[in-house]
């Protein structure tokens, strides 16, 4: 029988080295300790310095995943990045295949903001279902640190960096049980990191836009109030696809943005806090790389055992939002 099932068979992630937490956050602008944990649940967040980058972190992350799985660089077939934040806006993928020595695959970015990792899933998923490849490295990576405003309070005080990533593998049982993708660009400006054009004449009569990026700029009410109607809601479609009652979640596992978001919506699917998996008290909300991130903690913690059921979810900029519904490990 042909291998068209998906496996999510190993994990790795990457974190910088220097912590800030809230104490030193409250240097920098007016805040407190107990106002970003108690609205939060965030008490640090790592900061990648100048010698890290993107592309140095997604390597880290994907040997760890690459030596779990017990495979060599040379057997991936696609690596997919899911990254706001590349070293080249060009791509970074292709930098990070270069660093793995992974002659055989072909690599690509992918945006889509928080909601990158489950994007990248679910699309890394579907040339495994048409047989084109078996063997795929999904990182999702992001250095927010980079187009944050320092300044800022209202969201300096949310993000981190880091980098974590799966091998998906062709099996002959399909662990992606379900999922669900969706987007609205009508409340894009909710939240953005927008290019911002500078008119540079060349020439009389030709002038061209050469601007650069705004920090990151978020309308913190609104993401909330979204966040908390819509990842419900595609968490029950996607666990109506599985055909699986909620009660057979062995693990709710949403972007970690705010424990807030997470335990309203634990709440609403009713699903209990010893099922919720968390760990944005020591890294803030890492974009991209928060849930891969988090599950790997999990995991290495022997929380998440190989044929665990995980709902989780992404949700953020675009605005987009996501599920997907899987068995853990072969
Ligand atoms: O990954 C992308 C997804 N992003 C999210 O999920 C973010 C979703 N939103 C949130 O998590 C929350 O809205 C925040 C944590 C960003 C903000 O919490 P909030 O309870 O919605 O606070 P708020 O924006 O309503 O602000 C309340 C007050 C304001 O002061 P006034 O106007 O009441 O006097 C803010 O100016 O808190 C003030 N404030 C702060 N005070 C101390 C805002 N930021 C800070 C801060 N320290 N860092």
């Amino acid at each position: 029988m042909t291998n068209i099932g998906i496996a999510i068979t190993a994990i790795g992630s990457a974190t910088p080295k220097v912590s800030l937490d809230n104490q030193g956050l409250s240097q920098i602008v007016e805040t407190s300790d107990e106002w970003i944990s108690s609205r939060t649940g965030i008490h640090q967040r790592k900061l990648a310095n100048t010698a890290e980058s993107l592309c140095s972190m997604a390597t880290q992350a994907s040997l760890a995943a690459l030596a779990q799985a017990n495979i060599t660089a040379t057997d991936i077939d696609l690596i997919i990045l899911a990254t706001s934040t590349p070293d080249d806006l060009f791509g970074t993928a292709s930098q990070i295949q270069g660093e793995l020595g992974a002659v055989k695959a072909v690599a690509f970015d992918m945006t889509a903001a928080c909601s990158g990792f489950i994007f990248g899933l679910v699309t890394a998923a579907q040339f495994i279902r048409t047989g084109v490849y078996q063997n795929i490295l999904l990182i999702g990576a992001d250095i927010l640190s980079r187009w944050v405003d320092w300044e800022d309070r209202r969201t300096c005080v949310l993000f981190g960096d880091g980098a974590g990533a799966v091998i998906l593998q062709a099996s002959n049982r399909d662990r992606l049980l379900g999922f669900e993708l969706r987007s609205d660009g009508s409340q894009n400006d909710c939240l953005n990191l927008s290019y911002q054009p500078q008119p540079k004449q060349i020439i009389e009569g030709v002038t061209v836009s050469q601007g650069t990026y705004k920090p990151i700029s978020m309308n913190g009410k609104e993401v909330y109030r979204f966040a908390v109607q819509k990842v419900p809601e595609v968490i029950e479609k996607s666990l109506f696809r599985a055909n699986i009652g909620v009660e057979k979640v062995d693990w709710l596992l949403l972007h970690q943005a705010n424990q807030r978001i997470i335990d309203a919506v634990a709440k609403r699917l009713e699903i209990p806090p010893e099922k919720v998996i968390s760990n944005l008290r020591n890294y803030g909300n890492t974009s991209a790389a928060s849930i891969p991130l988090a599950l790997d903690e999990a995991v290495r913690e022997g929380k998440v055992k190989p044929g665990d059921i995980i709902a989780a979810s992404g949700f953020g900029a675009g605005l987009t939002w996501g599920a997907a519904i899987f068995e853990w490990g072969v």
